[in-house]
């Protein structure tokens, strides 16, 4: 039997009845503000849409205008940011603020290849903002409607070679109606519908508006895709961050060097983890200390999963009587504000606080 054209029809009623009121979203034929459309989807990138809404609202409050974002200092934009992760994706936010402000004229750039231009929007982001804030047609592919696109076509090659294919299929099913609506409804459908585990089709195959068309639903087999090369195992890295508070309470703190993992971030000071020139040795955990002082190692190091490797962070404490000057330019004594930290120093601190 050929294959069945995917209705984008039935997407479109499913998406009538089924579709999340989120805070960026508009519903064809209103279009949502470039500003917010950028915003949420680097927002979006690797973290999900119950953890990005509080911080989506709490930017467009602070910063309601792209014009407002890029005069912000890079400092507050980064605080602002904490606890989302991946901090150079702020870094590359603020970039481009400016580059809107200062160049564009505070105007998004209207064509695929301009959007491709600023920092931090890669082929997806430029894909998603041309077609959800412009109403244009653009090939918008992310996990989830990878997850949708190689079920229904049943594309058993493994991701990431998959993905060229992946993009023809969705090119070929694109309608030209409701263009910003279109890949928005993949990823609800993807998100309530066509799950990863337990996808509606293997409960009740008539709930599916795909059912007919589905060759891994109809095959029963929607939960082997999309077929992913075998991961390697993420390397491990040790290191040990160093705690040290005053009897009044702050904490020494340094801000990080822009470049690099946690760049321009707020820390506690720490070794041999986040470049590969300093080798920690457990043995010796106090031999990088910021300064002399009476160092305790707590028995249990933090764990942290970056995307390149897994990190297992000692975690080493002291008293100090008054504060010590290290000559560091970015040091301060401080109250922690956990707000502030990126989420490995917020649970450093977790553990630190409570000790001694
Ligand atoms: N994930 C990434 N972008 C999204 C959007 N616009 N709607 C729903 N989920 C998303």
């Amino acid at each position: 039997m050929a294959q069945a054209t995917f209705s984008s029809s039935a997407l479109f009623a499913w998406y009538d009845r089924h579709a999340r009121d989120l805070p960026w979203r508009h519903r064809w034929p209103d279009l949502a503000p470039a500003y917010h459309v950028w915003l949420s989807e680097i927002m979006l990138q690797q973290t999900v849409v119950a953890t990005v809404i509080p911080y989506f609202l709490d930017f467009t409050r602070r910063w309601p205008r792209i014009e407002n974002l890029a005069a912000a200092p890079l400092d507050d934009v980064l605080a602002a940011w904490a606890g989302l992760g991946y901090y150079a994706r702020a870094r590359n936010l603020h970039k481009a603020a400016r580059q809107i402000t200062d160049y564009h004229g505070g105007q998004f750039p209207q064509t695929y290849d301009g959007l491709l231009a600023l920092p931090g929007v890669g082929p997806y982001t430029a894909g998603a903002i041309s077609a959800i804030a412009f109403g244009q047609n653009q090939v918008v592919v992310d996990g989830n409607i990878e997850r949708v696109l190689t079920r229904y076509f049943g594309i058993k090659t493994p991701l990431p070679a998959a993905k060229s294919q992946i993009g023809a299929h969705y090119a070929a099913i694109m309608p030209d109606q409701r263009p910003s609506d279109f890949p928005q409804a993949l990823m609800d459908f993807a998100n309530a519908a066509c799950t990863v585990k337990n996808p509606i089709c293997t409960a009740s195959p008539h709930a599916c508006p795909f059912a007919s068309g589905c060759i891994a639903g109809q095959a029963g087999e929607a939960e082997s895709y999309p077929v992913k090369a075998p991961k390697k195992p993420k390397p491990e890295r040790r290191g040990v961050a160093f705690v040290a508070r005053l009897p009044s309470g702050e904490a020494f703190l340094i801000r990080r060097d822009d470049k690099g993992l946690l760049g321009g971030m707020l820390a506690f000071p720490s070794y041999g983890w986040a470049s590969i020139d300093q080798a920690y040795d457990p043995s010796t955990p106090f031999a990088n200390a910021p300064f002399a002082a009476d160092w305790q190692l707590l028995d249990t190091p933090v764990q942290h999963i970056f995307t390149h490797f897994a990190l297992e962070m000692d975690v080493a404490v002291a008293r100090i009587a008054a504060p010590i000057d290290t000559g560091l330019a970015s040091q301060k004594w401080q109250n922690v504000r956990t707000a502030d930290l990126p989420t490995l120093m917020r649970k450093v601190w977790k553990l630190a606080k409570d000790a001694r």
